[in-house]
């Protein structure tokens, strides 16, 4: 596939990465941590020398029990204070440590490329999942046990597809006196306003469940997933201050210094968890909701460090089985929703005569009857875009409308985080951008001025906080860049 020749090169800069870094010296001196966690209050100029090697990690040697991960908004009064009392200790841990609250964070920072001595970066591909997995579970055993509480403490998922706002503990008080509060945080947000109404919505997740290969879920060697744009960039976005640097949430370099953080990331390892769940249904073809198997996945090792403040490593094919390697699990509905089977490759075509000059779908006459037809059954559709590039200065959550005279229906979002500041100006990794089609595909394919697709920065009206939902008609639009992408496929579902 055309998107794997792409990941090539980015897969080798990430192996140079880490090469440099498995070299790389592990200071050791109080002293030289201090200076550092001192200098660590800002990345990128500040970031941990990185831990390197260390003790692998071996299957079936955490033989804690197996327990449930909860919504924060379900934890019992005894379990809330136990979080709130496991980031008081983490927040108030010395500067020599190696597991403060700083030092953890700028370990995301390093880990995606934030710093300046981190040329490699575990967002925008394959890495995204299984690295954020093991490092929630590092997190995980760090805030355990700095409450005495190894074997059951579990960090708690935000759920925003039921709970709109921050949950409220993470919220109130508002001040430095509550462990999981954090002062940069989106006014509308932080005020107790909702998330805009359509990120991070069931209905999303529904649109993720359709897809059945991870490639397009959950990324390649060089394109990230559907998933890490939407929701998980557009959650991070509208979390964070809603301008330059967009602190703490809405940046890379500066995210994981939010509590939130970690139940936000709970829940995409609960989505993934919740996908592979998927693969037990019957009359799917054999490699449907299942991680990849190459080597080149199941290979990847990060260093961390552990509750003890020891360099462990950790590959990605140690945590997938997060119930028997990791010890916990999730519970929530299994909702089945058809997979969907049915494939044409379209091409996006730029551009048509002014006014309305934005790409649109190019197909066949044979696909664009069978589309149609579909169409008429009410099919679930969706544009499936691989390998989409997205203009470095492009920061944000942008919304994917079908344009269509002065008819405008709204697609899907695009949520693009900002790395730290000195990535500012650089490429952003390839995106899979997926979008719901379903009632749009009629227009997208008409064969007198089809619809066209426009990305557009997304209207105030639609912030977070704002009880704004849909378009108005003739509201002035800023469009942001050009949608393009190296594969582009309508799904549907068999009928
Ligand atoms: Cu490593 Cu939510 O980002």
């Amino acid at each position: 596939m055309k998107h794997d020749d792409r990941g090539g090169p980015s897969r080798r800069r990430f192996l140079k990465g880490a090469a440099a870094l498995a070299g790389g010296s592990v200071f050791a001196g109080s002293n030289i941590f201090s200076s550092i966690n001192a200098l660590a209050q800002d990345p990128p100029s500040g970031c941990p020398t990185p831990p390197s090697g260390g003790t692998h990690f071996v299957p079936g040697s955490d033989t804690r029990p197996i327990v449930l991960r909860k919504s924060a908004s379900s934890l019992t009064p005894a379990e809330l204070t136990k979080l709130q009392n496991a980031y008081t200790a983490l927040r108030g841990l010395p500067a020599s440590d190696k597991r403060t609250w700083v030092l953890q964070a700028d370990m995301h920072a390093l880990f995606c490329d934030s710093c300046n001595n981190s040329p490699f970066d575990i967002h925008g591909s394959w890495n995204f999942f299984p690295w954020h997995r093991a490092y929630l579970y590092y997190y995980e055993r760090i805030l355990g046990s700095l409450v005495g509480d190894l074997n059951n403490f579990r960090i708690p998922y935000w759920d925003w597809e039921n709970i709109r706002t921050l949950p409220t503990e993470y919220r109130t008080p508002g001040s430095s006196s509550n462990s999981l509060w954090d002062g940069t945080r989106n006014s509308g947000m932080a005020g107790g306003g909702n998330l805009p109404v359509s990120d991070g919505t069931t209905s999303r997740i529904n649109t993720l469940n359709m897809l059945t290969d991870f490639a397009s879920f959950g990324g390649t060697s060089g394109v990230g997933g559907a998933l890490e744009n939407n929701p998980h960039g557009t959650i991070h976005m509208d979390v964070g201050q809603s301008s330059p640097p967009w602190h703490d949430m809405g940046n890379l370099g500066y995210a994981a210094r939010d509590p939130l953080f970690f139940a936000h990331h709970c829940n995409i390892d609960k989505l993934w968890s919740g996908w592979n769940d998927l693969a037990s249904g019957s009359g799917l073809p054999p490699n449907a909701y299942k991680n990849p198997t190459d080597a080149g996945f199941l290979n990847l090792r990060w260093s961390f460090y552990d509750e003890n403040q020891q360099v462990v490593s950790i590959s990605a094919a140690d945590v997938l089985d997060h119930r028997t390697n990791l010890r916990y699990i999730y519970k929530y509905p299994i909702f089945r929703i058809p997979p969907l089977q049915l494939i044409w490759i379209c091409k996006l075509i730029c551009c048509l005569p002014d006014p309305d000059p934005g790409p649109f779908l190019e197909v066949s006459e044979k696909v664009r009857e069978e589309v149609l037809t579909a169409v008429r059954r009410q099919a679930n559709m969706l544009l499936v875009l691989q390998g989409v590039p997205v203009p470095p200065n492009a920061t944000g959550v942008f919304e994917v409308l079908a344009v269509r005279g002065e008819r405008r229906m709204q697609l899907g979002e695009i949520g693009i985080v900002p790395h730290g500041e000195n990535r500012q100006g650089k490429q952003h990794g390839l995106q899979t951008v997926v979008l719901d089609i379903t009632k749009a595909a009629g227009e997208l394919l008409a064969k007198d001025k089809p619809a066209t697709l426009r990305v557009v920065r997304r209207p105030a009206e639609q912030k977070p906080g704002i009880a704004g939902e849909i378009l108005r008609p003739g509201q002035k639009l800023e469009y942001a860049f050009e949608l393009k992408a190296e594969r582009a496929e309508i799904r549907a579902e068999k009928r």
